[in-house]
């Protein structure tokens, strides 16, 4: 049986005194229960303060990028997997379409750093999703496939099994537009059976979260489909209450 992951995205917001807060906030509402994994992934510069403040709790941390190279080396402002392992993160995002579409990052790119992450025992939550053009002409599954291929063609069948999957539609991402829990649930069970094409085993563990405008209101909808398995949630996680609110419904 799969268990339920709910990670908050920060992305590149708040300051230590909020960060601080927010962490004291998480602490005394965040839900424990079996079965229910939450992550929360700060701007790396904060990653010590909140794994120090997180230390004890059951919250994992992780961060929202990783460089695609082995470290250490002569990669000017990038952090390692290795780095990231060191200091105590279980999970990095990987291929989020902010950094596909504002960096240029390739799908290679991302199944790249996912092998980096996975090699320092770490989680990669892979992100994949179609822009609104992309739906529009009825090629959000080619979209999907494609971001996965080097996936498949990078990772072995036993590294498969330890990835993270996230669809967010790119659409829907801060905008407060959310996929219809069935649309979600058509892309998740189509994600499935692309990983049921490798391996039925592993279809069946993997963990696919829904990510898009995901706040208290919508998440019990979206988690209730068969193949969601959680969210990864983006403004909403900056808001104690909401992100708890959120964590609950999973
Ligand atoms: O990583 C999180 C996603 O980009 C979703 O962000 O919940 O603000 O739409 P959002």
């Amino acid at each position: 049986m799969r268990s339920n992951l709910v990670a908050g995205n920060w992305k590149m917001c708040g300051d230590t005194a909020s960060i601080e807060k927010l962490v004291a906030e998480l602490k005394t509402s965040l839900p424990a229960e079996p079965g229910l994994d939450i992550a929360v992934f700060p701007p790396s510069v904060y990653l010590a303060q909140v794994l120090a403040g997180l230390s004890g709790s059951p919250v994992a941390v992780g961060n929202q990028n990783v460089c695609d190279q082995p470290g250490d080396g002569a990669f000017t402002g990038e952090v390692s997997a290795s780095m990231l392992a060191d200091i105590g993160c279980r999970y990095v995002i990987v291929g989020h379409s902010e950094r596909r579409a504002i960096y240029a990052e390739t799908s290679e790119q991302v199944a790249q750093k996912a092998k980096q992450v996975l090699e320092q025992g770490l989680v990669p939550l892979v992100c994949v999703g179609e822009t609104e053009t992309q739906r529009d002409d009825g090629a959000t599954l080619e979209v999907i496939s494609a971001q996965l291929k080097p996936i498949f063609s990078t990772l072995s069948v036993q590294q498969l099994q330890l990835i993270v999957v996230a669809y967010e539609p790119v659409w829907a991402i801060g905008t407060g537009k959310t996929a219809s829990p069935s649309q979600a649930q058509e892309v998740h069970a189509f994600i499935r059976a692309l990983f049921a094409k490798k391996d039925e085993h592993l279809a069946k563990g993997l963990r696919i979260l829904y990510g898009g405008s995901v706040k208290a209101a919508n998440a019990g909808e979206l988690f209730a489909q068969a193949d969601i398995d959680g969210g990864l949630v983006g403004g909403a996680s900056l808001d104690a209450q909401e992100f708890s609110a959120i964590c609950r419904a999973a």
